[in-house]
């Protein structure tokens, strides 16, 4: 008989002082990088990158008109990949937002749109159901205040780094946090906040963190009248999410030898911002596995979209979202609601679990077909009943200790004792990525 213990992983994470049991259920979000830098179509950091000054980058700002925005288009196509929760770019490094704030003119109102944009993006995610964040950047190469550092597009111009020496920090800090009140107190219920980003010092620059940024009087200003919201971990002191970037973790992440509550974030092609150019897109199969991977791990993926200028997500991104959905439309019970199996269960090559601790369902997910047995060590009396989940087709299970003959006629590859070996068909099901449910007793 088995000694396996099915605990719930999820009750060895670290308590969030956000509300993050919507979150850890929800699993799958869509991020957006929506702004100026879009027009350009090359980098949403092209202003840091080719050093271009106020005036230059002043041609996006006048052409900023989104003819065929729709974002109820947009939340559509989140829904239906699946995701069930968003976060916009209220304000990216450039500085420009997307939102009528009350204490800048660069914002979207003043440019050819002539309108608020954030807010029916918000109504729109909202309408369908989904959760809404929003990312703010803590940069802002736009600001009259804000300082030169090390990313800032005019680190290396030397008047204007004298200039800088005039500037008064302390006004860009009332403007972060007096947007951040704007952003919270107008916009509906904002159920996480993404703040982007610390810059360690470099090359000579002083870096700035939670001192400049005033994390701590901004996360209380935040929290006294929201304290369910969830934190992200960029204002250099700890959040509710840890959000690593750009690569998967290899195992679930942990912050002082805990685990946390985490979050992947994920371009289709390398850059957030439209990148007309960019050929490196990533297939709807490598995405697929990806959010399968980060929730074998614990984690969350946020998969980001760049809409262009004229407020479309373009046709590779469609085409990837669509992809995604597919395989949701079947199989995204082996995501919600689900979290990395627990550690004593072993899993065989190329497979990744995740686990639904109340419905003791495990979901096996096969990345390379095997040839019609998958054997799982130590499984033996576990498992009331195994199906495809694609198609709830019943997967038949075998067990008990079988000797390895070799006689013509009887080949057979044997199995130890405490196996539970799986039947599959020979033919791959039609899915990206198979799964096989397993009841667990
Ligand atoms: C970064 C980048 C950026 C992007 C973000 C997403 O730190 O500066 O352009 O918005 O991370 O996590």
């Amino acid at each position: 008989m088995t000694t396996i213990r099915l605990d719930n992983p999820q009750d060895t994470v670290a308590p969030t002082r956000g509300d993050s049991s919507w979150y850890t259920h929800d699993r799958f979000g869509m991020f957006i990088h929506w702004g100026l830098y879009s027009l350009g179509a090359r980098h949403e950091w092209m202003r840091s990158r080719e050093f271009l000054s106020n005036e230059q980058y002043e041609t996006y700002f006048k052409r900023f008109d989104p003819d065929l925005y729709d974002p109820g288009l947009w939340a559509q196509l989140a829904s239906d990949a699946g995701m069930k929760y968003m976060v916009a770019t209220a304000k990216h490094h450039e500085g420009f937002c997307l939102w009528d704030s009350q204490l800048t003119e660069y914002k979207a109102t003043r440019t050819p749109a002539g309108r608020d944009v954030l807010r029916p993006m918000l109504d729109a995610f909202r309408e369908r159901g989904l959760r809404t964040g929003l990312y703010y950047s803590l940069l802002d190469w736009h600001h009259p205040h804000y300082t030169v550092d090390v990313k800032h597009p005019q680190r290396y111009d030397a008047e204007f780094a004298a200039q800088s020496r005039e500037r008064d920090w302390h006004r860009y800090v009332d403007y972060l946090h007096g947007q951040t009140k704007e952003l919270l107190t107008g916009y509906g219920p904002i159920d996480l906040m993404f703040f982007d980003f610390s810059i360690p010092a470099e090359e000579g620059f002083a870096g700035k963190g939670k001192d400049e940024w005033q994390s701590e009087r901004l996360v209380e200003t935040i929290r006294s009248p929201r304290p369910d919201i969830l934190l992200n971990d960029r204002l250099q002191i700890p959040g509710d999410i840890t959000t690593p970037e750009q690569y998967q973790p290899r195992e679930w992440i942990q912050v002082n030898g805990r685990r946390v509550v985490w979050e992947a974030c994920h371009t289709f092609s390398g850059s957030w911002g439209y990148y007309r150019d960019e050929e490196s897109w990533k297939s709807v199969d490598t995405l697929v596995k990806m959010l399968i991977d980060t929730v074998a791990k614990g984690g969350n993926l946020l998969l980001n979209v760049g809409p262009n200028g004229r407020g479309e997500i373009d046709e590779r991104a469609v085409d990837r979202l669509k992809g995604i959905g597919a395989w949701m439309r079947l199989h995204s019970r082996s995501i919600y609601g689900c979290t990395a199996a627990p550690e004593s269960l072993y899993c065989p090559p190329d497979c990744r679990y995740t686990f639904h601790p109340e419905k003791k369902r495990l979901y096996i997910h096969l990345f390379s077909w095997p040839f019609k047995h998958l054997h799982l060590y130590g499984f033996a009396g576990l498992a009331e009943y195994a199906q495809l989940l694609n198609d709830a087709s019943e997967i038949r299970m075998l067990e008990g200790e079988r000797e390895m003959t070799m006689e013509a006629g009887a080949f057979n590859e044997g199995r130890k004792a405490g196996t539970l070996t799986l039947q599959l068909p020979v033919k791959k099901p039609a899915a990206c990525v198979p799964v096989i449910e397993l009841f667990l007793k």
